[in-house]
C-alpha cells in the first residue's frame, strides 16, 4: 500500500530536522506537527473505518505506514512521526487496553504494588514487533529529506493512564499512589524506564533517526515532585539511549513545565525540547535556546481559527526564535476539527514560497 513519495526537485538529501538537532545551519526552520496524522484528515478517517479499531490501525504495518505517510504526501513536512500510541507500552507489558469511541483509552487499572505482578516484560518485544516493522518500512518509503521520528510516552505520563485506567483531568489516581507510597510507585516507574528505554532502542535499530519522549502531564506535578517523577526517569532513558547511540538526538516534551523547563533541559540531557502553547516563545528563546534546540509552539486552536490570528502568532514565534535553533511545531497536537485548508495555509507560510 505504501508508495514512495518523490522529493521536490532541486532538494539535497540533507534533512533539516537532523541538521538543526545537530547544530548545523539550515535555510529555514524545519517543521512538523504533533498529531499530523489523525482524524482531521479525511483519508485517515477512511482508513480508520476500514481497520475497524484504532489499535488495529496502529498494530498493522500496512495501515500504520500508510497513515504515517498521509500528511507527508499532503504537506511534505521535514519529519514523519511513527503512527502508534504511547499506550502500546503498558499493553505490551500485559495491561488490557482498548480505545473506545468518544471515550479515549480504557485500561485495566494498576492501582497499587499488588497489581504490578500482572505486568511482565516477557513477550514485550514480540507484542511490539509490528511497530518495529512499521519503522523499518517507513525508513525505506520516506523521501530523502524527511526525517523519521520514533517516540514513546515518558514514564510519569504513561503511569497516569495505567493507574487511573483512563485519561483524567487531574491525574489524581497516580498522584495518590506516588504521594502515599512513593516506593511502590517507584517500582512502576522503574519498570517503565526499563521497558521504554528498550522500546526506543529497538525503534532506533529499526530506523528511527531521532526520538521524542512525550510527557503530556509533566506540568501537573508540584515542583517538589517534578525531579523525581519527570526529570529522573527521563534522564535515565536519555542516558541509556546515549550510551548505545551517542549521535541519535532526543527531543523531550514536558508539557506544562513552565519555569521548570530550564531544569528539565539541563538535567535530562535532551538535545531538543518541545514547548507547550502557554510558554512565551521569547522566554523560551532566552532561557532554553542557549541549552538546546527548541520545538514549538503554535496553539492548535489557532489552526482551527486560521486567518490573521494564526498568521500573527506564526510570525511572533518565528521572530522570537530568529537566529536560534528552532523546529516549528504546535504547542500540542492537532484537534479533529482542524480545517485542512488552514494547515495548507500554515505550511505555505512556513515554507516561505519554496517549491
Ligand atoms: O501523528 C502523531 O502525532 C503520531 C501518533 C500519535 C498518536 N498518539 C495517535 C493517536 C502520538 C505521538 C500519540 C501520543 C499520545 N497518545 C499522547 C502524548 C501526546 C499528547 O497528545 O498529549 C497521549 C497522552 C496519548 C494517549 C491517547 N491516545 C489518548 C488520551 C487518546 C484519546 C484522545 C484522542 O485524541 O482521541 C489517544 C488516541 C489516539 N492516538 C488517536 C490518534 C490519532 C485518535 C484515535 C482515533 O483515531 O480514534
Amino acid at each position: 500500500m505504501e508508495t514512495l513519495i518523490p522529493s521536490p526537485s532541486g532538494h539535497t538529501n540533507t534533512k533539516r530536522l537532523l541538521d538543526v538537532l545537530s547544530g548545523k545551519p539550515v535555510d529555514r526552520a524545519p517543521f512538523w506537527f504533533m498529531r499530523q496524522a489523525g482524524r482531521y484528515l479525511p483519508e485517515y478517517r477512511a482508513l480508520r473505518a476500514r481497520a475497524g479499531s484504532f489499535l488495529d490501525l496502529a498494530y498493522t504495518p500496512d495501515f500504520a505506514v500508510e497513515v504515517t505517510l498521509q500528511p507527508i504526501r499532503r504537506f511534505h513536512p521535514d519529519a514523519a512521526i511513527l503512527f502508534s500510541d504511547i499506550l502500546v507500552v503498558p499493553h505490551a507489558l500485559g495491561q488490557d487496553l482498548a480505545f473506545r469511541e468518544g471515550e479515549g483509552p480504557v485500561l485495566d487499572p494498576v492501582a497499587g504494588v499488588a497489581d504490578l505482578t500482572r505486568l511482565s516484560v516477557k513477550g514485550f518485544h514480540d507484542h511490539l514487533k509490528p511497530v518495529y516493522e512499521t519503522v523499518a518500512r517507513l525508513r525505506e518509503a520516506l523521501p530523502d529529506d524527511v526525517a523519521l521520528i520514533g517516540f514513546a510516552g515518558a514514564p510519569w505520563t504513561v503511569a497516569t493512564y495505567m493507574v487511573a485506567g483512563r485519561g483524567t483531568s487531574d491525574q489524581a489516581p497516580a498522584k495518590a499512589w506516588a504521594y502515599g507510597d512513593s516506593e511502590g510507585f517507584q517500582a512502576l516507574i522503574d519498570l517503565l524506564v526499563e521497558s521504554t528505554g528498550d522500546y526506543l532502542e529497538r525503534q532506533v535499530e529499526a530506523g528511527a533517526e531521532t526520538v521524542q519522549i512525550f510527557d503530556t502531564w509533566a506540568g501537573s506535578l508540584p515542583p517538589s515532585q517534578f525531579a523525581r517523577w519527570v526529570i529522573e526517569p527521563t534522564k535515565a532513558i536519555v542516558r541509556r539511549l546515549k550510551q548505545r547511540f551517542p549521535n541519535v538526538p532526543v527531543i523531550g516534551f514536558p508539557r506544562g513545565a513552565g519555569p521548570l523547563y530550564v531544569r528539565y533541559v539541563r538535567e535530562t540531557g535532551v538535545d531538543a525540547v518541545g514547548i507547550d502553547t502557554a510558554l512565551p516563545a521569547d522566554w523560551a528563546a532566552e532561557h532554553l535556546s542557549p541549552l538546546a534546540a527548541v520545538q514549538g509552539n503554535l496553539d492548535p486552536q489557532l489552526v482551527v481559527a486560521g486567518g490573521a490570528a494564526m498568521d500573527d502568532d506564526v510570525e511572533r514565534i518565528q521572530s522570537a526564535f530568529r537566529g536560534c535553533r528552532h523546529i516549528f511545531n504546535l504547542g500540542h497536537g492537532f484537534v479533529p476539527n482542524t480545517p485542512v485548508a488552514h494547515v495548507e495555509a500554515l505550511v505555505r507560510r512556513l515554507k516561505g514560497g519554496e517549491e
